[in-house]
């Protein structure tokens, strides 16, 4: 795609908003902050509205869009009501938890998959025959959600693979020329993309993408065992879950993983990527001291340190992720904690994961 736009930034006020809007309506894409990760918005229901974004981001035609809702909207008799969801295709207790779950996350970061209805493409599905929907919790792109009164079709604002922006100089960087507008609502509380949920008949949850919500606010919740699609890293795409690219949110630098659990592992893996000058090392909390002995010992290290909170970390995972993709480091390596399997962990592992998978086999 060439360059099109003289790209605005413009603070997310209400004559920005009125500006989106008039775009929106006119089936153009607008880049949005959410609470999770900047978005790249467009009417849901225009087709060639859709198109565009998947131009615009270089998304491949197989990997479905989320939909957003404004908040007055936020109830599965609405989305019924408005085509949106196809209410005939659920039972009983999956129209009770899908309710639970509106009114327990919304506006928030909770996708929530859903049979999609007659009012939306098939593009923005990609084919499929459910979709993912959520009420976002950013005051900003409510008021644009309010003021459209359209559903907003809105992938992570990065071009495809590349890191999620969490800022709107990240969109900037990514989207220059290929949008018209980016909306600054200022760094995204959240940091991580919206955890995504599917229901089966029986109601069972499924988490198919760890993100904000954790697991266990899931379980409580929901009163069950929530499982999860694990992650194959031997499958290139997932059936479930067909946006979850193996390689994804990837730093243009060699990126490696150091588990406490992978020592070995990682000594065969950086000898592999040859002579490094500098490294960057990113651990959470004070872990560097695992890595002493594992790295080539010509290399010098420039640290970096985010939080051993979760919530805390995964708001700045991106953005350290970014800075240290454009320092002068050679390659990145990351220490990840020993026990990932709560609070937002499981999420920061993903991304991490998926980071550096391009370097990991
Ligand atoms: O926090 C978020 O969810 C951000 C902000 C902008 O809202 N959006 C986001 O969108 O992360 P995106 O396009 O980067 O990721 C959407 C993912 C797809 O990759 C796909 O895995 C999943 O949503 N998805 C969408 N529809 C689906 C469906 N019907 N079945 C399974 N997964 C679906
Ligand atoms: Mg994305």
């Amino acid at each position: 795609m060439s360059v099109k736009f003289d790209t605005q930034c413009l603070s997310c006020g209400p004559e920005a908003i009125a500006q989106a809007t008039l775009l929106i309506r006119a089936g153009q894409v607008v880049g949005v902050p959410t609470e999770t990760v900047y978005g790249l918005a467009a009417d849901a229901t225009r087709p060639e509205a859709v198109q565009r974004i998947y131009e615009a981001k270089g998304r491949p035609a197989h990997n479905p869009l989320i939909v957003h809702l404004p908040a007055s909207w936020a109830s599965l008799e609405q989305l019924v009501a408005k085509g949106l969801v196809d209410g005939t295709r659920l039972g009983s207790r999956e129209r009770e938890l899908a309710s639970l779950l509106m009114q327990t996350y919304w506006p928030g970061p909770l996708t929530l998959i859903l049979p999609r209805g007659p009012a939306l493409p098939t593009s923005v599905a990609a084919g499929l025959p459910t979709l993912g929907f959520r009420v976002p919790q950013h005051a900003g792109f409510l008021g644009l959600l309010e003021s459209c009164q359209l559903p907003l079709a809105a992938p992570s604002a990065n071009r495809s693979n590349r890191i999620s922006p969490t800022e709107a100089a990240h969109v900037m960087a990514e989207l220059r020329g290929r949008i018209p507008l980016i909306l600054d609502g200022g760094p995204a509380p959240v940091g991580v993309e919206s955890t995504i949920v599917a229901m089966d008949r029986g109601g069972a949850l499924r988490i198919l993408r760890y993100g904000g919500v954790s697991r266990e606010d899931l379980e409580s919740t929901s009163g069950q065992v929530v499982s999860s699609l694990e992650m194959n890293l031997a499958q290139t795409v997932l059936i479930e879950a067909p946006g979850m690219m193996r390689e994804h949110y990837a730093p243009s630098k060699p990126t490696l993983l150091l588990r406490p659990d992978g020592l070995q592992a990682f000594a065969a893996r950086i000898r592999s990527l040859g002579p490094l000058r500098q490294i960057a090392l990113l651990s959470f909390g004070q872990r560097a001291d695992l890595a002493e002995g594992l790295l080539p010992p010509e290399a010098s290290l420039v640290e970096c340190e985010l939080p051993l909170d979760s919530k805390q970390a995964a708001q700045l995972l991106f953005k350290t992720l970014r800075d240290l993709d454009s320092s002068p480091a050679d390659a990145i390596v990351v220490i990840l904690p020993q026990d990932l399997s709560r609070e937002l962990w499981p999420a920061i592992n993903d991304r991490l994961t998926r980071a550096s998978a391009r370097w990991s086999s």
